[in-house]
Formats: C-alpha cells, sequence, structure tokens
C-alpha cells in the first residue's frame, strides 16, 4: 500500500488494483467493527452501490487469512444510497450485496434496506425514521444526528457520490437525513433514494473506494481542485468523522 497524499484532510491510499482496494477496505472495516462492538455492542455501516464494492463484498464473503472477521450478528446494514427498484430487481443495490454477500452468510447481520419499491419521498422519509431508531447520536448527545460507524462511498465519473448528483436539491438537504430525486445523467435511469450529507458527514467513518482510469480526471479534480461549484464527493466532509480514500493505480494514474 502507499499512501499518496493527505490532500486537503484527504487521508488517500493508492493501492495496486480493485482487489487490493478491496484487501484494504475490508481490513478497514474489520477493525472499525471490532471497535464499535468493543465500545457501543454494536457497528452501523452504510453500504454503497455500484461495481466497486463487489469485490469488497466478496472478499468479506471470503476472507483471507489474517483478515479480521467481522462479528456479523453485531451488526446493522444500512444502504448509502438505493435505486427507485423492488430488491429482486438486477439494479437493486440491496439486491447485489444480498446476492454477493449477504445471502452467503452463516451468521446474519441485521439488514436495513431502503424500500426501492415504495413511493420515493414517502420511501426515503420512512427510512430516516429506520436510521434515527436503530443509530445513535455520537457520545448519546440528546438531539444530536444518527452516528453511523462507517459509511461507504463510491464515486461517479460526475463526482457524484452515493445519489448526490451535480445540480441535485438533495445536496442541499440541510434537515432530511434521506431524500429522493432523479439519477443524474450518469446514473441509470431509475430515480432514486441517498442518505443526504448532514448523515454522511456525521459518521466516524467515510470509506470512498474509486478504481479504473475513467475516474482519474475526476478524482484528481475532487482532490486537488476546489472551484464552485464543488463536486458533491468534495461535499463528503466528515467532522469529526475521518474521511479515508482508496484509489486503485489505475484511477490514479489515469490511462499512463
Ligand atoms: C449507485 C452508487 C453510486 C456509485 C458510483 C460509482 O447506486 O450507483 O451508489 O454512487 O458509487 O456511481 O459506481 P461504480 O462503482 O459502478 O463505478
Amino acid at each position: 500500500m502507499m499512501r499518496a497524499s493527505e490532500a486537503r484532510g484527504v487521508r488517500v491510499h493508492v493501492l495496486a488494483d480493485s482487489g487490493a482496494v478491496a484487501a484494504c477496505a475490508a481490513g478497514i472495516v474489520g477493525r472499525a467493527c471490532a471497535r464499535a462492538v468493543e465500545t457501543r455492542g454494536v457497528f452501523s455501516i452504510a453500504l454503497s452501490g455500484g461495481r466497486t464494492p463487489v469485490s469488497l463484498f466478496r472478499r468479506l464473503r471470503n476472507p483471507k487469512p489474517g483478515d479480521v472477521a467481522v462479528d456479523w450478528p453485531r451488526v446493522q446494514v444500512f444502504w448509502s444510497d438505493e435505486r427507485c427498484v423492488p430488491p429482486d430487481h438486477p439494479d437493486s443495490n440491496f439486491g447485489l450485496a444480498w446476492r454477493e454477500l449477504f445471502s452467503t452468510l452463516s451468521r446474519q447481520p441485521a439488514l436495513f434496506r431502503m424500500r426501492g419499491e415504495d413511493a420515493p419521498e414517502a420511501a426515503a422519509a420512512a427510512y430516516e425514521q429506520v436510521v434515527r431508531a436503530r443509530v445513535a447520536p455520537r457520545g448519546g448527545e440528546t438531539g444530536g444526528l444518527p452516528c453511523l460507524d462507517c459509511v461507504l462511498l463510491g464515486m461517479g465519473g460526475d463526482g457524484h457520490t452515493a445519489s448526490l448528483f451535480p445540480g441535485s436539491p438533495a445536496l442541499d438537504e440541510r434537515l432530511a437525513l434521506a431524500a429522493a430525486g432523479p439519477a443524474g445523467a450518469s446514473g441509470s435511469s431509475h430515480t432514486r433514494l441517498t442518505l443526504t450529507l448532514p448523515l454522511i458527514n456525521a459518521a466516524r467513518l467515510c470509506l470512498l473506494m474509486v478504481c479504473g482510469a475513467e475516474k482519474s480526471a475526476v478524482l484528481h479534480r475532487a482532490l486537488e481542485v476546489f472551484s464552485e461549484p464543488l463536486l458533491p464527493v468534495q461535499r463528503v466532509r466528515p467532522c469529526p468523522g475521518r474521511l479515508v480514500a482508496l484509489v486503485d493505480t489505475a484511477a490514479w494514474r489515469g490511462g499512463a
């Protein structure tokens, strides 16, 4: 693993390929889980969608010697975003994680999927209530925002993350913790459900995974150029939590 930079408060690790990104992410998730279970008895993680996390799901399904085991019965699983489709639809982020990981586990976590089959606005409002009911604020502060232990995020070619697309009204949401909205040009055609920035930035750890040479230009813009309007991924600034970016060499170096 080569630590590339601490660009503007973002700890960036450059790894050989998507498999190495997955292995590193699995280690970070496993250690975060162990710490959370030891201190609070539960680990709450929000999974991102798209294809990048698949290698992580597979590593968590088939851990290798030395991997930190995840105590799944002590884990609450949420989603960073979802497409507005039923859970068995091929485009469902929940369906992808179920097929690639959770359907194979002998010891199950508690799964709290976004109900993509319901009316989007109602589904987003309902999901906020689920998160508020299940996830404690940091330090138990009353009235505080729920503090997820880990939020997995990817990044699209337009700099979107979760389902926060450039120009999306959900980007400016200050109160709701989940929102519904249209996918951006780079997203699939489905309406989306997404966690909003107040909840994402309240997390103890945001873990951003970016793989592939096609992401290189937007990755470097996200890390090096802070011009308005900021890219959605640049709005992920957890505080006091941490943002860690795991990128593969192809995304870091581009087509070079
Ligand atoms: C989604 C994701 C989305 C994804 C990026 C990157 O539902 O599509 O949550 O934000 O992380 O689009 O997607 P890939 O990992 O497929 O490149």
